[in-house]
């Protein structure tokens, strides 16, 4: 067991952009699934308004967009596009959705130019074959499985197309879907110090039943600004 506050030892000097960038580097080649969560002491995904900036502090947000700008695509649930109201973005955005249902007035459709990327809709071959025109103008719809989005044909679909680096922004069933998949490679957590309450929708893993046997991972860094913990942790392969 080891101190990290209070610090024991000369404190470490404030870390650069050009820092962080390097401590959340993915790994040289291969393709990697990570994920990229805050949470309360206590578990919790979101405030009482139902969104992650409630629980988020400059500290997360600062890591969030300098972690998310090492991928080449940042993957998501429709669910967590939908809540959190996603922006365009120059970056490759991969959705994963079994109902496509991706209105054009989501902000993500709605403040799109020409510099934005078209997001992929992974969804199944049935949600596929009703997408009408006009959802195809606004996003590529890819079939990935059929009855259910098969996700580690989306990871397939993904690293075909160059994109290996995938991290992946939620929601919590999603990340339980991955888990439960064996897709996952890695855990990146923001641990801002409150607590939230709530139900078991509010929490990291939504899986029914739990993770049975359990997945276990090796922490690789921990990073602290004022009291905020960030952890960077590998899931351990059978
Ligand atoms: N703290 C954080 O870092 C963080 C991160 C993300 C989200 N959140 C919060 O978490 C809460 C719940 O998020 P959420 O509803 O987006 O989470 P979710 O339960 O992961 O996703 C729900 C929706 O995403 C799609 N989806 C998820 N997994 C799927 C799978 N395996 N196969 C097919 N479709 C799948 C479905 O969309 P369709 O209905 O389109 O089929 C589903 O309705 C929100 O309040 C959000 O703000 C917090």
């Amino acid at each position: 067991m080891r101190r990290l506050l209070p610090a024991t030892v000369e404190a470490a000097p404030e870390l650069t952009d050009e820092d962080l960038t390097t401590a959340y580097a993915f790994p040289p080649s291969g393709t990697w699934v990570r994920a990229n969560f805050v949470t309360t002491l206590d578990g919790a995904i979101r405030g009482g308004d139902g969104v992650s900036g409630s629980i988020s502090n400059d500290a997360d947000q600062r890591v969030f967009r300098i972690a998310r700008r090492t991928a080449d695509v940042v993957l998501v649930c429709a669910g967590t596009v939908r809540t959190e109201d996603y922006r365009p973005s120059k970056r490759p955005l991969a959705i994963v959705t079994a109902t496509l249902d991706l209105p054009s007035t989501l902000r993500l459709f709605a403040e799109s130019t020409e510099e934005h990327v078209t997001p992929i809709a992974l969804t199944t071959q049935e949600a596929a074959a009703t997408a009408d025109e006009s959802l195809r103008a606004r996003v590529e719809v890819v079939p990935c499985g059929s009855g259910h989005v098969d996700l580690s044909r989306v990871v397939a679909v993904l690293a075909d197309r160059g994109l290996r680096r995938i991290q992946c922004e939620g929601g919590p069933h999603l990340l339980g879907s991955l888990l439960r998949a064996g897709l996952l490679d890695e855990m990146l957590q923001t641990i801002v110090p409150r607590l939230r309450g709530g139900g078991p929708a509010d929490h990291l893993v939504d899986v029914p039943g739990g993770l049975d046997p359990m997945i276990r991972l090796t922490p690789s860094q921990v990073l602290e600004d004022d009291g905020t913990l960030f952890l960077r942790a590998q899931v351990v392969r059978a």
